[in-house]
């Protein structure tokens, strides 16, 4: 704890980039965990503002503007992890795209949910280099003016992070439980129902009818899109990593943002991320994942990393 103080102390005589408000929002924030002389309070901050980019309008302007929207010192370049049931990220913007590039934009069809709010109501850092929360993103309706609506439902985080020497995450492990009730409440109908599964096909194929465009077309037009797609298993947004159409659902979002990389996973063939994968492989391989041995990665170590 006296190390973390003197560690914001340098920051603002040295580097002047701790604004005293934002030590003190941060320090309001801590006041709120009974054991908060366990928690690093660097680390609070740093994923507090990650978890504050998914909340409309901020994740608007990054899946807008793209990597130079989000801000330094939050991730660092070789930043990979898991989110399970989605997949597997590999360097800075493949992990931003994932942490904000897929939170709900209210623009379309009801309900128009958008995460409103994100409170760590979990939180232990017990050394500089790991830390674990639990994140609850309230999703809520968004009028027409940008202001906040009616509650529509919560989304739960659960992540284990590792940082580098800066404070940056290098390392990351998630997952966000109980995916299919909440997809059907930012919805609001049935995924699995007949005409649920219509709706969301007529979607995708809407949706990467104008952004797969020129070289990055995966279809000949919407009717192509919506034959192959329904001739594909439907999946579940529990277990979102197949050669599925829940898995071209998540995907074609981030076409938005790098079509010539994300159009071929939301193509027939999948691009080699909607592919049927190994359960027992994709959610366990910690070692090639985060090139250290299990039991390393997010357990506090003398490494001094
Ligand atoms: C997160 O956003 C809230 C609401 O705008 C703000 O009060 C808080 O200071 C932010 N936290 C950080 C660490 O930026
Ligand atoms: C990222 O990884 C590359 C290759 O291993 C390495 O050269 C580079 O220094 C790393 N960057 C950071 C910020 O650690
Ligand atoms: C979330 O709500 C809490 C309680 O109202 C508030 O203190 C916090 O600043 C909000 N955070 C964000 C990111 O909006
Ligand atoms: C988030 O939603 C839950 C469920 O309605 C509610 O109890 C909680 O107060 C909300 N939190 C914030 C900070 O809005
Ligand atoms: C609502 O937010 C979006 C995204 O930032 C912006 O494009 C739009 O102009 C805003 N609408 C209003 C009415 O402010
Ligand atoms: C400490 O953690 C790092 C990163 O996971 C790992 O490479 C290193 O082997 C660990 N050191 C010890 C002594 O366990």
């Amino acid at each position: 704890m006296i190390l973390a103080v003197f560690q914001v102390a340098i920051a603002t005589i040295f580097f002047d980039y701790v604004p005293q408000s934002d030590t003190e929002t941060v320090t309001d924030a801590l006041s709120s965990y009974p054991n908060r002389e366990d928690i690093d309070p660097r680390n609070f901050e740093t994923i507090q503002k990650i978890y504050n980019l998914t909340v409309f309008p901020a994740n608007a302007k990054i899946i807008t503007e793209g990597a130079p929207a989000v801000p330094s010192g939050l991730f660092n370049e070789n930043a990979t992890g898991r989110v399970t049931p989605v997949g597997e990220f590999f360097g800075f913007q493949d992990s931003f795209e994932y942490f904000f590039g897929l939170a709900p934009l209210p623009f379309g069809v009801p309900p128009n949910g958008a995460i409103t709010n994100a409170t760590l109501v979990e939180f232990a850092s017990g050394c500089p280099e790991v830390a674990a929360s639990t994140v609850y993103l309230n999703v809520s309706t968004i009028n027409p003016d940008n202001s906040t609506g009616p509650f529509i439902a919560v989304l739960k985080q659960v992540a284990f992070w590792r940082f580098d020497a800066e404070g940056a995450v290098l390392k990351y492990d998630a997952w966000i439980p109980n995916l299919d009730p909440f997809t059907n409440l930012l919805h609001g109908f049935d995924s699995n129902s007949v005409a649920g599964m219509t709706n969301i096909i007529g979607g995708i194929c809407q949706l990467q009818e104008t952004t797969c465009v020129g070289n990055n077309a995966v279809y000949n037009g919407v009717n192509d899109c919506v034959q192959t797609l329904t001739a594909k298993p439907f999946g579940r947004s529990d277990e979102a990593w197949g050669d599925n159409v829940v898995c071209r659902q998540i995907h074609v979002l981030l076409t938005k943002i790098r079509p010539e990389v994300h159009c071929a996973h939301v193509g027939p063939t999948g691009g080699g991320k909607c592919i049927d994968v190994a359960y027992n492989d994709v959610y366990f391989n910690d070692e090639f994942l985060f090139d250290a041995p299990l039991g390393t990665p997010f357990t506090c170590n003398d490494s001094g990393l």
